[in-house]
């Protein structure tokens, strides 16, 4: 995969690349991946990252942007509009004879990139620069934000998700462990956090706790992934050990995480709440994404 969207990169015929796929499945860590080599080949001349994410935050696009071109009268202007304006001035100026590459990871909808400052046609496709996209929608890769080539990103196969798996628990498995990877593996369904969340478990938790944990993790016809998600948070709630974390853990999960702002709460309680846990990264990993997975649906 990493080398489709390099050579679609590479491709002049191209302006816009995205890579969509499901959430957790690895794509903010393919774009990393796909920036350092790019950095290394020093294939263009600036490249300018920002985390676009829920929480659309335009100005810290635009300073994001603005810290990788060195553009440091960025900070005498207040308003977005201005910002926009000598963002715009300066990427064009740019792209008159060098390569500029904007990554942006994680877009929940479309961005208007005038608004930005990322020059553009009426119809909202970057002109001049080249734009690296990553969203859990096809549709605000290619009709929103108008990219040439969108890159779908799939779960890991078997043989991959057994190395990723072997990797992260490095040997350490008890040996009366060993008859319960093939299970853990196929109720991880290839998604990357779910198999490291395993991995974790794996090194981490006793025989019974194992269990509990594949034997809560059963994949239903009708609730697919979401379902199992679910199914691993409960897990990981029943391992909470005082009465505060559970019932905090019980307010965010009524919450539920449409506004901004009750997302934040949700995030600060879950960062005291990790600390409560026994499988803590796990839990971290496994609510973040629901979080997100809620939020798309
Ligand atoms: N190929 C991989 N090898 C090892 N770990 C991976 C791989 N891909 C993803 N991961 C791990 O899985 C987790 C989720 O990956 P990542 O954040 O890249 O997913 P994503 O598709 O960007 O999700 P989201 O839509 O929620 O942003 C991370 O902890 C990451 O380190
Ligand atoms: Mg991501």
């Amino acid at each position: 995969m990493i080398w489709n969207v390099m050579d679609a990169l590479a491709d002049d015929s191209n302006s816009g690349v995205g890579i969509y796929g499901m959430g957790g499945v690895g794509k903010s860590t393919l774009l990393a991946d796909v920036e350092r080599r790019i950095r290394e080949e020093k294939s263009f001349d600036w490249v300018a990252k920002a985390d676009v994410s829920e929480n659309l935050d335009i100005k810290k696009i635009q300073g994001e942007i603005a810290d990788a071109l060195d553009l440091t009268d960025m900070k005498n202007k207040e308003y977005v509009s201005g910002r926009a304006e000598l963002l715009h001035k300066r990427l064009k100026e740019e792209s008159e004879n060098k390569k500029v590459l904007i990554i942006l990871d994680n877009l929940w909808k479309g961005l208007d990139l005038k608004s930005v400052g990322i020059p553009c046609g009426h119809d909202n496709k970057v002109i001049g620069c080249k734009l690296l996209l990553t969203s859990r929608n096809k549709r605000v890769l290619r009709r929103e934000m108008r990219c040439d080539k969108a890159f779908r990103l799939d779960v890991l196969v078997e043989q991959e998700a057994k190395r990723l798996f072997e990797t992260m628990v490095g040997g350490k498995v008890h040996v009366e462990f060993e008859p319960l990877v093939d299970e853990a593996l196929r109720k991880s369904a290839g998604l990357p956090f779910l198999i490291r969340a395993m991995a974790k478990l794996f090194i981490d938790a006793n025989l019974s706790e194992l269990n509990d944990a594949l034997n809560q993790i059963e994949l239903s016809a009708d609730g697919g992934i979401s379902a199992m998600i679910n199914k691993v948070l409960q897990l990981s709630y029943d391992h909470l050990e005082s009465e505060e974390a559970k019932n905090l853990l019980k307010l965010c999960a009524a919450y539920g995480v449409s506004e901004p702002s009750v997302e934040n709460l949700v995030r600060f309680v879950l960062r005291k709440l990790l600390v409560l846990m026994l499988t803590k990264q796990l839990m971290n990993d496994i609510y973040i994404n629901l979080l997100k997975e809620k939020d798309t649906e």
